[in-house]
């Protein structure tokens, strides 16, 4: 097992933050991950596990050990009455991994095409696009305790799912949603995930951007390709490619209100960008509520706010040459974000990727 020193993180974080690991070890194989825990000098130390790199945000070097998860490997494991369920290793890309699974005729997983990082990364953040999340496609994952090596099995009950949340994200004991759990934070290492995806299959619509697309191509009843094809070309006109201009897709979840509070709001700024959850309360447009107070396309340093989504920070500097935001400016960007819409709305957004 080979365990790298003094590692740039730069090429392996999508905000291209320049920030280094004390050290660093590629985990390839639940094997890899056995003989680390073994290793006299690293078993014990305290670890950071990072996937894609897509969610994160580096303000300064990282002390523990850090995983870098490169598990590959999908197949068809077994298959219901109603459902083809397919595995991919923790280190497979996500997306290309969506793409597999339609060309393979498992069709599914079309709505969160281009969503950047790996599949281990996709239920700690339960990302979702386009009416479908990850938890509406689980069915179950492998991770090792970093502690003792012994590999368990959760369900999607177990990993405690909620909006962009699971028990992944908590330390100790936590509320998830509406589930008292004890967080698994630096403590598993997610080895596999298991997906069922529908015989039955049925288009996820309603989105209006996606019903643009449907009016434009006169389609009534789109193929999963289809609807893939759209999700990307929508990504791609509105969202930055992260090869390109580092970013770590939205930066704030999408603050949920009261009745109350949102009646509020209306009352001073009608336009305001809102849905309708089935609990009662009401989702705000986190993007919507940054754009009006002015902050498209503004910066602080060689941070900034993308200028055709407001809830999409990004690196301005970014290249291989080690220039670019700081993790520091992209934090300072983000308070005075999170100030002026509190100030004006009364709202304090929440960010979305783990700031380290
Ligand atoms: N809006 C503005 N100005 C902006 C940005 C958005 O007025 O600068 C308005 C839009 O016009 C729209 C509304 O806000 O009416 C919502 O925008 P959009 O449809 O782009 O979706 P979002 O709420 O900003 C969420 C997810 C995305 C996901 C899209 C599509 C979160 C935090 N973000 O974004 O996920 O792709 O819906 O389902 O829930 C991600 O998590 O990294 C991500 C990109």
């Amino acid at each position: 097992m080979l365990v790298e020193k003094n590692v740039a993180l730069q090429p392996f974080n999508t905000f291209h933050i320049v920030a280094r690991a004390h050290a660093l070890a590629r985990i390839g194989s639940e094997a890899d991950a056995l003989e680390l825990l073994a290793d006299p000098e690293w078993g014990a130390v305290p670890k950071f596990v990072l996937g894609g790199g897509s969610n994160v945000v580096f303000t300064g070097d990282v002390k523990p050990l850090v995983l870098k998860v490169e598990i590959k490997g999908r197949s068809l494991v077994s298959e219901t009455a109603k459902a083809f369920i397919v595995e991919a290793g923790a280190g497979e890309v996500w997306h290309d991994f969506v793409a597999w699974t339609l060309a393979q005729g498992y069709p599914g997983l079309e709505n969160m095409a281009l969503i950047p990082g790996t599949v281990g990364a996709s239920p700690v953040q339960n990302i979702g696009a386009y009416g479908v999340e990850l938890q509406d496609r689980f069915e179950s994952l492998d991770a090792m305790d970093l502690r003792s090596g012994q590999v368990f099995t959760l369900n999607a009950a177990q990993c405690a799912f909620g909006y962009r949340d699971s028990v992944f994200k908590h330390g100790g004991k936590t509320q998830v949603g509406a589930h008292q759990v004890m967080g698994l934070k630096d403590r598993a290492l997610i080895l596999r995930v298991r997906f069922a995806l529908p015989k039955a299959w049925k288009s996820v619509l309603g989105y209006a951007d996606i019903d643009k697309k449907m009016a434009e191509g006169a389609c009534t009843q789109p193929t999963p390709q289809q609807i893939f094809d759209w999700v990307c070309a929508i990504r791609r006109a509105k969202l930055p490619d992260p090869a390109v201009i580092g970013n770590a897709g939205s930066f704030f979840k999408n603050p949920t209100v009261s009745p109350e509070q949102c009646a509020d709001i209306i009352a001073r700024d009608p336009k305001v960008v809102h849905y309708h959850l089935s609990d009662g309360a009401i989702k705000l447009a986190a993007g919507w509520l940054i754009d009006s107070c002015g902050w498209k396309g503004k910066s602080v340093g060689q941070a900034g706010v993308y200028e055709k989504q407001a809830l999409v920070l990004v690196n301005r500097g970014a290249g291989s040459d080690g220039n670019g935001a700081t993790g520091g400016e992209v934090m300072t960007l983000a308070k005075a974000i999170q100030t002026s819409v509190y100030e004006r709305f009364g709202i304090l957004l929440e960010p979305e990727p783990l700031v380290l």
